[in-house]
């Protein structure tokens, strides 16, 4: 049993201290599900829902909607144990469960801004079903003043002086660990207004032994947003350097080393390669962007966070270029195509604009991901020799001038390079993450381009 917490706090198993409060989550996405299932696996009685019902079912059966490592084992686990029971009607889980979280997605319009009107479509089923005391829970990622909005909807919908309470408790988990981060937080934040609240979401959250941070709504939203954005923040000032470093002849993951020893800096999101991706910082930060705009407040910082992101794709493909001089009717393996690794997600990831962009210049491309691969081949299907999809690093490999990785799948670091060399057309790599050993790779013959890195090749 790897998820840990439930032998370890088997003594305080909140589902059976907590007043048997019955649980609901509405959304069963990359959220609501590993929440919900983190939740049976403290122990309590969990009802998910999802507006898609092909969805509610596929999970019913113990398949999981999406690829994210541990949570098919504990999804079967708590239908198995009974305490988590996916629901197709709404209604029915508002009416049977105490606490409800909102997990519902928050995507972003074309303005930038956050679209609620999934939020709001929920919370005005909520409202007509209301059937006694709910404490709703707003966890989706959103703009400050959505839980008063939540608050004003119920109200206008339901009509009577129901009594209900509304918290914000937002959720950081990452993809790829979303198992273990909802299991084990670095920290909880709640915002609530009235001590019955308060006290029950400290009994959901007692025994996970983390620190609680209770705050006002505002302040819990807030919380939310600017945490996303001040990594995405560290993500692009180290990709700046990067520039830098590869302009001054310099080494970008050590300057990253060398200012992540500083406590007050810390090591953690200091990778400079592609940029980020996938669907919470692009959206999170142009939502924040958007509501500071709207409050009058100046956020130019987060507007060059996103435009350093966005120049990634093209400092990247110059130097493809550069490795390659003519792009058209070279074949490119690309290596990775998730936004991130242990994931099948590719939402705004890099490699869209990157596979994008290598069509558009004439490559012939052969595309691998250990998970990825589906989802990629609904946005670019397989077209003969021009875009070929492969089953195995190597197999992508094979034919190839030159290999392009964008994400840094361990598999990657693993590679036999002096096999690969004899398979390859050209011994070119393009390391877009960092991750591979440059003199390992020189040793086996191959050139290798880093990002902000100095390029390390047999004959320098
Ligand atoms: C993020 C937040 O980390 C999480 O707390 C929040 O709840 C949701 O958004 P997630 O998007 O799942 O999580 O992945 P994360 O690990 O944060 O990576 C986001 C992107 O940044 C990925 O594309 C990743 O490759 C990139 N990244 C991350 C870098 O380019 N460099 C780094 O140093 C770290």
């Amino acid at each position: 049993m790897r998820f840990g917490v439930q032998e370890k706090k088997n003594g305080m198993m909140s589902g059976l201290t907590n007043g048997n409060r019955q649980l609901g989550v509405l959304g069963l996405g990359h959220v609501g599900l590993p929440t919900a299932l983190g939740f049976a696996e403290l122990g309590f009685s969990v009802l998910g829902t999802d507006s898609d019902s092909a969805k509610v079912q596929m999970i019913g059966r113990g398949q999981a909607p999406f690829y994210e490592p541990e949570m098919g084992e504990l999804l079967r686990k708590h239908l198995a144990s009974g305490r988590f029971r996916p629901v197709a009607s709404l209604d029915e889980t508002v009416r049977l469960a105490d606490i409800l979280f909102i997990c519902v997605g928050t995507p972003h319009t074309e303005e930038g801004a956050a679209d609620l009107s999934q939020v709001e479509s929920a919370v005005r089923t909520v409202a007509g079903s209301l059937n006694g005391y709910k404490l709703i829970v707003e966890k989706s990622t959103a703009p400050v003043h959505t839980a008063r909005w939540i608050q004003r909807t119920i109200l206008r919908y339901h009509g009577d002086n129901q009594k209900f309470d509304i918290a914000c408790n937002p959720e950081f988990l990452r993809e790829g660990t979303a198992m273990h981060d909802v299991l084990h937080p670095d920290r909880v934040v709640v915002g609530v207004e009235s001590a019955r609240a308060k006290a029950w979401l400290e009994g959901v959250y007692r025994p996970l032994q983390c620190p609680i941070l209770f705050t006002d709504l505002n302040t819990a939203e807030i919380i939310k947003h600017t945490a996303n954005a001040f990594l995405s923040m560290k993500i692009s000032f180290i990709n700046m350097v990067s520039d830098l470093c590869e302009a001054a002849d310099a080494d970008v993951k050590d300057v990253a080393r060398g200012i992540g020893l500083d406590p007050r800096i810390g090591p953690h999101f200091l990778q400079a390669g592609v940029g980020y991706g996938g669907f919470c910082f692009p959206k999170d930060l142009n939502a924040f962007v958007h509501v500071a705009t709207e409050c009058g407040v100046d956020f130019s910082l987060l507007k060059e966070v996103k435009n350093v992101n966005d120049a990634r794709i093209d400092r990247v493909l110059r130097k493809v270029q550069k490795a390659l001089w003519v792009l058209k009717d070279k074949r490119l393996a690309v290596w990775g195509l998730a936004f991130k690794p242990h994931t099948d997600d590719i939402r705004e990831a890099p490699s869209l604009k990157i596979v994008k962009r290598l069509q558009e210049a004439g490559c012939l491309l052969s595309l691998y991901d250990p998970q990825a691969v589906d989802e990629f081949q609904k946005v670019f299907p397989a077209d003969g020799e021009r875009l070929r999809y492969c089953s195995s690093p190597e197999e992508a490999a094979a034919g190839a001038h030159a290999i392009l990785l964008v994400t840094e799948w361990p598999e990657f670091a693993a590679i036999d390079w002096k096999r690969l060399r004899t398979r390859v057309a050209l011994p070119l790599v393009v390391d877009g993450r960092n991750c591979l050993d440059p003199a390992g790779l020189e040793a086996a013959g191959f050139e290798y381009y880093g990002m902000g890195r100095p390029v390390c090749s047999p004959g320098s």
